[in-house]
């Protein structure tokens, strides 16, 4: 079944991903938007807007109109702009002072269907991209093909990621050879320990795998995009290791939380049915995700997926925190059956802690890094990745520990004073929670 899943996203996420990158191509059909944006850039000291306009037609016959144009705006001056409409000192976008013109239809050929322009920008900022229509009622259609990129003034190279990404490559490289490394911890750990280790040990091994790759695909997807402007196919294999990682850590810690293969070698039905729940649901954030990555910031369904993605998100991350919530509650039972005290103190301290790390990495990176994403000024977009990837590394690191084999497996009982000890303790525990 799960292989069917991962068939089917791999079909989707090949038919979705039309690279556009920061490249971008947008087909505007009777539009009578006053302003539409088009796509974002942050510019660091010296860049350029190369915009080619084809096929513009508008739904009455008209003469070039000084009214209709391309303009580059940054955040805080459209706060302005708007204040300036408003208080009526201009009528039109394209009459302030605060913005950039970068074409206007009056600057059309008559009789002409299309134009190419070139813009450079000498001011390091977040600039947007719009088009204004001041003419009441006036549908416009066109397409609209735009690059926007810095260029290093010395050795004249080009750089086609925003100021604040243009780390990134170098950033998922360190991380990638990271994970490289704890791999290789692991297997080693494995084999000097391999008469205790079991199934769940090479399943971590394989999230750890897949963790790796994705950061490799990201590298030189990201790099590729810094160089050309354009995702050339990395992004393909990208998602689909985002994917296969996405779903095999979410079953990772469904696996954990259920003591599976550490405590009991099968799953219960309720426990399977959560892994039921995920993986599907995986697919379907992944595959928002993908929409939501290749539409760019002012896409026209970017809204609707965003909200598909964080309900799904959501869903799962609290599906996978019953499994645990059971585990705890069954030890807690059985510390007081099976007169096995201490071996089930140990575990249910252990699972708690597990609970702990989890809700706490699920809100790391989910509202956390969503914060920084949103409080930080353009020129530290990376920072947002750099914590998100800092706290993935955290759990992994933490996981890996507390549930690597070890040779001295800490659920057989111990001698019979700890034993006495621990279910004082347990005793005491059941009394607080009286
Ligand atoms: C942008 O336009 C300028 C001027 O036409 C040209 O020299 C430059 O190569 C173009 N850049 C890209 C990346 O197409």
């Amino acid at each position: 079944m799960a292989a069917h899943f991962a068939l089917f996203t791999i079909t989707i996420t090949l038919l979705i991903a039309v690279a556009v990158a920061e490249i971008r191509s947008t087909q505007i059909r009777s539009d009578s938007r006053s302003t539409i944006p088009f796509d974002e850039f942050g510019y660091t000291h010296i860049g350029r807007l190369n915009l080619t306009v084809t096929d513009i037609s508008f739904s009455a016959q008209k003469t070039p109109l000084p009214q209709l144009g391309f303009f580059l705006c940054t955040l805080d001056a459209w706060v302005h702009v708007l204040e300036q409409l408003q208080e009526g000192e201009i009528h039109c976008p394209l009459e302030s002072n605060l913005i950039k013109k970068v074409f206007t239809f009056d600057q059309l050929q008559p009789s002409a269907r299309e134009f190419s322009n070139s813009f450079i920008v000498s001011d390091a900022n977040q600039f947007t991209l719009a088009f204004a229509n001041c003419m009441p009622n006036l549908e416009v259609s066109m397409n609209v093909h735009s690059v926007m990129y810095n260029f290093n003034p010395i050795t004249g190279q080009l750089d086609f990621l925003s100021a604040g990404k243009t780390a990134l490559p170098v950033i998922y490289l360190l991380f990638f050879i990271v994970y490289v490394l704890l791999g290789a911890v692991w297997i080693y750990t494995l084999y000097r320990k391999r008469l205790t280790v079991y199934k769940v040990h090479f399943f971590m091994l394989a999230v750890l795998i897949l963790k790796a790759l994705d950061l490799l695909c990201e590298v030189e997807d990201k790099s590729y995009i810094k160089r050309t402007g354009t995702a050339h196919g990395w992004d393909v294999l990208f998602y689909i290791f985002s994917f296969l990682k996405g779903i095999t850590l979410f079953t990772l810690i469904v696996l954990i939380g259920t003591g599976w293969s550490f405590v009991k070698p099968y799953l219960q039905d309720k426990e399977k049915k959560v892994l039921m729940i995920v993986i599907p649901l995986q697919v379907v954030a992944n595959v928002a995700q993908v929409v939501i990555d290749e539409t760019g910031p002012f896409g026209e369904s970017l809204y609707t997926w965003k909200q598909v993605f964080l309900l799904v998100d959501i869903v799962c991350c609290c599906a996978v925190l019953f499994p645990i919530m059971w585990s705890i509650k069954n030890l807690r039972e059985a510390a007081k059956t099976d007169g096995k005290a201490a071996v089930n103190l140990m575990k249910l301290t252990l699972f708690r802690q597990y609970y702990i790390i989890v809700v706490c990495y699920i809100y790391f990176t989910r509202v956390v890094v969503y914060g920084l994403e949103t409080i930080t000024s353009y020129r530290y977009q990376w920072t947002s990745v750099v914590a998100a990837e800092l706290a993935t590394l955290a759990f992994y690191v933490f996981t890996g520990y507390n549930f690597r084999p070890k040779v001295h497996n800490p659920y057989f009982a111990l001698d019979d004073e700890e034993e006495e000890a621990a279910s004082e303790a347990l005793k005491l525990e059941d009394e607080f929670e009286l």
